[in-house]
C-alpha cells in the first residue's frame, strides 16, 4: 500500500440497512419506522445512511427526503440506477442534506449481466456509467458508483470502468460482491489490484468501498479481507439484513475492526459500540425480522456461558471465554423497570431516554396500552415500551379494531373464538360494532377464521412468529404475521399483548387494515423491487 493510504486509517461504515437490508421481503418498514431507524443509526454514529432507493416509490421517495431533512451527522444517501429519472429523483430525494446529500449509482458490469439482463456490450456500459456519475455530479459534489456483480466481473474490464468513473467525478468506487460468490483471499486479491491500477485511489480523490453479500456466509469475511487490502468504505446493515442471506452485518464489522485492531493495523471506524444493542432490538422490532438465538454480538445467546468450566473461568477472570465486553456492545445496562403506578410523565421521559421522538398525541396513545399491560404484569421493561412504540407506529388507519376477544381451548374442547370488532368507516345503515363465533384447529385458527368471517376479507397466514419481549412469565408476546389476502403480495402486521391469542388477534388485524388501508399502509411485493433493470 502507498503512503498515502496507509496514513488512513479511517474506515467509513456506510449503513444500507434502510435500503438493502429493507429489500428483505417481508422486512418493509413504513415512513415513521424509517425515520426512528434513521436516528437511531445517527446515535449510533455511522458515516453514511442509505434510506432508500428514492424512484422506486412514493414511499421511498418520501423516505429519503425526510430522513435528509430531519437526521443530522451522516451524510444521507440515495440509490439511483445509470438512468436520468432515477438520478434526477435521487437528487430531489437527498437535497434537503445540503452537502451531506450523496447519489449512488449502479450499473450491473459483470458478463452475465451484460448478455442476459442487460443486452449491452462493455463499450456501452462504461458509456452509460460515465453518463451516469456526470449526471449525479451536476448536483451533487458526493457521487458513488457501483459496478454490480463486480466481483464477477472481469478483473481487466473492471479496472476499465473504476478508472472511467472515478475521471468522470465518482469519489467513492463500491465493489459489490452482488451474489455472495466471492472468498476472502481472492476478493482483498481483487481489492488490491484496483488500488493499484487506479492511481486515483491511492492519491485520496476516490476510496474504495465493498458491499457483501452473505450467500455463503463470508460476506464478513470478505469485507475484512477488502479492508486489509486497502478497501475504506464498508457497506453493512445492522443485524445483517439484507437481500437473501443479508448482507455484511454492521456489528460484526465494527468489532472485528475493534477486537482485533492489532491485525487490522489500527484501522478504526467512528462507530459507537455502546449502541449497537439497541441498534440491533430495533431495527430487529421495526423490520419483524427476528434476531437468532446465536448471533453474533447481538443474539442473546452471544455472551451466555453454558459450561461450567466456561461460567468458572469467566468468573476468574472474564476474558478466558469473553474477547468482548458485553457492556461495550450495550449489553446489560440495568434499567429501572416502570409499574402501573408509573405516571405519564415517567413514561415519557423513559421514551425519551430510549431515543424516541414522539408528540404528545403518540405519548398518550403508548400510555393508553402501557396502562393496559401495566394492569398485567408487574413490570414495563424499556424492552417493552420499544414494542409498544414499534406497535404504534406500525398502526395504520385502523378500518377495524379488536372490541373484545374471548377464546376456549384444551385438549378436549373444540378451540372455539367470539370476537367483536369495530368498523370505523361502515356504509350507511351497516352496524359500527359486529360479532360472532367461530371454531378452528387451535385458538389462533379460530380467532382468525372468526375476524375473516366478520370483516369478509379472507386472508392466508404465510408466516407466523411469537417472541417474548422482556423477561417473566408474565412477558409481553409480540406476534408477527404475514399474510396473503389474495394478490399476490405479502402484507406483514404486528401485535403485542401478554395474552398470545390476543396479540396473535392484533397482528392479523394489523396486517388487514394496512391491506384496506391501501395506500395508506403499504403491501410488500415479495418481487421488488418493481423497477426494470439498467
Ligand atoms: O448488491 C448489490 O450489488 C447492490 C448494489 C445496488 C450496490 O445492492
Ligand atoms: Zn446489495
Amino acid at each position: 500500500m502507498n503512503e498515502a493510504a496507509m496514513k488512513n486509517k479511517r474506515i467509513i461504515i456506510f449503513d444500507t440497512t434502510l435500503r438493502d437490508g429493507e429489500q428483505c421481503p417481508g422486512a418493509s418498514m413504513n415512513l415513521r419506522q424509517k425515520l426512528e431507524v434513521a436516528r437511531q443509526l445517527a446515535r449510533l454514529k455511522v458515516d453514511v445512511i442509505e434510506g432508500g432507493f428514492p424512484v422506486i416509490s412514493d414511499g421511498d421517495f418520501q423516505s429519503v427526503h425526510t430522513i435528509a431533512r430531519e437526521i443530522k451527522g451522516p451524510v444521507i444517501a440515495g440509490l439511483a440506477r445509470c438512468v436520468p429519472k432515477d438520478i434526477d429523483a435521487a437528487a430531489a430525494a437527498v437535497k434537503p442534506a445540503g452537502p451531506h446529500g450523496r447519489i449512488h449509482v449502479f450499473l450491473a458490469t459483470s458478463k452475465i449481466h451484460r448478455e442476459f439482463k442487460l443486452g449491452k456490450a462493455q463499450d456501452e456500459i462504461v458509456r452509460l456509467a460515465v453518463e451516469g456519475v456526470q449526471r449525479a455530479k451536476s448536483y451533487v459534489r458526493d457521487v458513488e458508483f457501483s459496478p454490480e456483480d463486480a466481483s464477477r466481473t472481469e478483473p481487466d474490464f473492471l479496472v476499465q470502468v473504476c478508472q472511467a468513473v472515478v475521471a468522470a467525478g465518482a469519489t467513492t468506487v463500491n465493489i459489490p460482491d452482488t451474489v455472495g460468490w466471492a472468498v476472502p483471499d481472492q476478493f482483498g486479491a481483487l481489492i488490491a489490484r484496483l488500488r493499484e491500477e487506479v492511481p486515483e485511489f491511492n492519491s485520496g480523490r476516490a476510496i474504495i468501498s465493498v458491499h457483501c453479500h452473505n450467500d455463503l456466509g463470508l460476506a464478513v469475511a470478505n469485507s475484512l479481507a477488502a479492508v486489509r487490502a486497502g478497501a475504506r468504505q464498508v457497506e453493512c446493515t445492522v443485524n445483517g439484513i439484507g437481500e437473501r442471506a443479508g448482507n455484511a452485518s454492521l456489528e460484526e464489522v465494527v468489532m472485528s475492526l475493534k477486537t482485533r485492531s492489532d491485525w487490522f493495523d489500527g484501522l478504526a471506524c467512528g462507530v459507537n459500540p455502546r449502541e449497537i444493542v439497541k441498534s440491533s432490538r430495533l431495527v430487529a422490532r421495526m423490520s419483524g425480522l427476528i434476531v437468532q438465538r446465536s448471533k453474533a454480538i447481538v443474539g442473546e445467546n452471544a455472551f451466555a456461558h453454558a459450561s461450567g468450566i466456561h461460567q468458572d473461568g469467566v468468573l476468574k477472570k472474564r476474558e478466558t471465554y469473553e474477547i468482548m465486553d458485553p457492556q461495550e456492545v450495550g449489553w446489560g445496562h440495568s434499567e429501572l423497570p416502570l409499574t402501573k403506578h408509573s405516571g405519564r410523565a415517567a413514561v415519557s421521559a423513559r421514551l425519551k431516554h430510549l431515543g424516541f421522538k414522539l408528540s404528545d398525541a403518540d405519548v398518550q396513545a403508548i400510555f393508553g396500552r402501557f396502562k393496559e399491560i401495566g394492569d398485567k404484569k408487574k413490570f414495563v421493561y424499556d424492552d417493552d415500551l420499544t414494542a409498544l412504540v414499534g406497535g404504534h407506529i406500525a398502526e395504520v388507519p385502523e378500518t377495524w379494531s379488536l372490541e373484545y376477544l374471548n377464546v376456549t381451548s384444551g385438549n378436549q374442547t373444540v378451540p372455539t373464538a367470539t370476537v367483536r370488532l369495530k368498523k370505523r368507516t361502515g356504509k350507511k345503515g351497516e352496524p359500527d360494532v359486529l360479532q360472532d363465533a367461530g371454531t378452528g384447529d387451535g385458538p389462533v385458527d379460530a380467532a382468525l377464521k372468526t375476524i375473516d368471517r366478520l370483516t369478509k376479507v379472507g386472508g392466508k397466514l404465510m408466516d407466523y412468529s411469537l417472541r417474548a419481549v422482556s423477561q417473566g412469565k408474565d412477558a409481553l408476546g409480540e406476534v408477527s404475521v404475514k399474510v396473503d389476502f389474495g394478490d399476490g403480495k405479502l402484507v406483514s402486521g404486528k401485535g403485542a399483548s401478554t395474552d398470545i391469542i390476543e396479540a396473535s388477534a392484533r397482528a392479523y388485524l394489523n396486517a388487514l387494515n394496512r391491506h384496506v388501508g391501501n395506500g395508506k399502509g403499504r403491501g410488500e411485493s415479495a418481487a421488488q423491487p418493481s423497477v426494470s433493470c439498467l
